[in-house]
């Protein structure tokens, strides 16, 4: 079974846990997105009904529209019962690094506001401490984004500015550049989210500490459904 197939099977065991009624959180990224569009399907066949769905990405929000999934707010529903999104890095305690696709920010925003986040992945993604095969994303103003890198270096990461398609700095869904940052393994990830939290000028970070409820790890010998101890 390849890549795509895995993370189809794990996107469609996270969607059971879709109720009617329910706030989901749509999440960003090619494994999200199998989620999100599995949910479409089972409302167009009227398996699901009764959902409102709060997108992590300009993106995943086109999307959802397409597929006529009903969208709300924050404003209008501060809470979410579910969310399904991806992730870059799993270590055993279930802690993540995000924002390969940028949405870090608002996915972040979107989890915090979860009370049951579930992250779907492939079993590739599943490593013994955070930084092994992944860099930080760490979304910074444009503003004096040079001094962050420097001081990001000075932590001891290889800093890269993030760059776009054309070769041009890539912009997140708030307008801001993204610096990843490889540290290497990270043995002490919830001080490192710490330290980058204090820092002026930088937005957020992709290291998701205490966030993640459930994790769906599709693999070769099947699926395995992690929860937080
Ligand atoms: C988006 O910003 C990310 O956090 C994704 O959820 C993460 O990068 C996983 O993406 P894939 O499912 O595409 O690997």
């Amino acid at each position: 079974m390849d890549a795509a197939q895995l993370k189809q099977q794990a996107a469609e065991y996270a969607v059971q846990f879709i109720q009617p009624g329910m706030v989901v959180g749509l999440g960003a990224g090619s494994t999200a997105i199998l989620a999100v569009r599995h949910i479409g399907h089972l409302l167009a066949g009227g398996q699901l009904r009764d959902i409102v769905g709060i997108p992590c990405s300009t993106a995943t929000e086109a999307e959802a529209r397409q597929l006529g999934i009903p969208l709300t707010t924050l404003e209008e529903h501060p809470v979410i019962d579910v969310t399904i999104d991806g992730a870059d890095e799993v270590d055993p305690q279930l802690e993540l690094i995000k924002g390969g696709g940028g949405a870090l920010t608002r996915e972040k925003i979107v989890a915090q506001a979860t009370r049951r986040e579930i992250i779907i992945v492939d079993e590739s993604k599943l490593v013994p401490a955070l930084g092994t095969t992944w860099a930080v994303p760490v979304e910074v103003v444009p503003f004096g984004y040079g001094s962050q890198q420097a001081w990001l270096e000075g932590l001891g990461a290889q800093v890269k500015l993030r760059q776009g398609r054309e070769g041009q700095p890539y912009r997140t869904d708030q307008g801001n550049y993204i610096l990843d940052c490889n540290f290497g393994p990270i043995a002490r990830p919830a001080e490192l989210a710490e330290t980058l939290k204090r820092r002026t000028g930088i937005v957020e970070h992709g290291l998701f500490i205490g966030l993640a409820a459930d994790v769906i790890s599709a693999g070769k010998d099947g699926i395995r459904h992690l929860t937080r101890q």
